[in-house]
């Protein structure tokens, strides 16, 4: 029995003095078709602090975006172990929040239906969940909006229903796998603006997955570079640029260009070791 005064953390304790993310060891491996073993993610450590941003670069197919699905509790880890505010990931927790590099919204659906559909789900009332969606519409500035229908958009507007729909459900932990991948390059730096702003406000952690060393710079507090697969951290850079950031003008500051130099040192060399191994597809 527990002595009053106990130093054992509550689980509430420990969701507050530990860190929002901790992968400690972390393998996944696969089985193929063949039934060959692929070994995807290898002894991972990695740590996100409460209201860190971290972005994750790596070369093509090293296992980004299945450490994403282990943070998430889609996918388990074969080896080690993944906690979530001091706890073990088990399933899909309703705290986590995705952005994926493809639409997921419900073509069916007008804007403000989509937006409204995470807390609908968890059980928010109607009103209150039509009043939250408005909110984040208009801090996404889609307010005019509502009505359409997702194939009535434009890119970038279905990528700004997307960050409303996920912002609107509160989410602690918000996982992003390239999601601006598909847009061009000026709406991709206004998405990353609007997303910096979104997110300041809320004090989320992020797990930002990105093939493009600029974007993850100009948005990070901690770069993490993969090893060529099996994924496994090979260093981490903190980016010590002033927030808060404008991505266009951020990136012309000297430190930024420094900073740049350095990061691709080390994932070029990840980079060069993918292509020779003959990957179809380079970062
Ligand atoms: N469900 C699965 N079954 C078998 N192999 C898988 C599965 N999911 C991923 N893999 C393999 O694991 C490796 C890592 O895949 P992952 O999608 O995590 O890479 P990635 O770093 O996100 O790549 P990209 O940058 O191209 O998106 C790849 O070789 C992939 O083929
Ligand atoms: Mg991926």
């Amino acid at each position: 029995m527990l002595s009053r005064g106990s130093p054992l953390p509550s689980p509430a304790m420990s969701a507050h003095t530990s860190p929002a993310i901790e992968l400690r060891g972390a393998s996944k491996v696969f089985r193929t078709p063949s039934g060959a073993a692929h070994t995807a993610v290898r002894e991972l450590d990695l740590t996100v602090g409460h209201g860190e941003f971290v972005a994750v670069v790596g070369p093509t197919g090293c296992g980004k975006s299945t450490t994403l699905t282990l943070v998430s509790g889609l996918e388990e880890p074969t080896q080690g172990e993944v906690l979530v505010a001091g706890q073990p990931v088990r399933g899909v927790g309703d705290k986590v929040g995705f952005v994926f590099q493809q639409d997921a919204t419900f073509p069916w659906r007008t804007v403000l239906s989509n937006v409204m559909a995470g807390p609908r789900f968890r059980g928010v009332p109607k009103a209150e969940a039509k009043s939250r969606a408005r909110e984040w519409l208009g801090r996404v500035g889609l307010a005019a909006f509502e009505d359409r229908y997702p194939h009535q958009l434009s890119g970038g507007q279905r990528k700004r229903v997307a960050l409303a729909a996920t912002f609107v459900n509160d989410p602690q932990i918000l996982l992003m796998d390239e999601p601006f991948s598909a847009l061009d390059v000026q709406t991709r730096a206004l998405m990353s603006d609007e997303l910096l702003e979104l997110w300041e406000g809320t004090g989320a952690s992020v797990v930002f997955v990105t093939h493009d060393l600029e974007e993850s710079i100009a948005l990070a507090d901690k770069v993490v570079v993969m090893t060529a697969g099996p994924a496994t951290v090979k260093q981490v850079f903190d980016i010590d640029l002033p927030r808060p950031r404008k991505v266009e003008s951020v990136r012309l500051e000297p430190r930024f260009i420094e900073i740049y130099r350095e990061i691709w040192e080390s994932l070029g060399e990840e980079v060069r070791i993918t292509r020779e191994r003959g990957a179809a597809h380079v970062a």
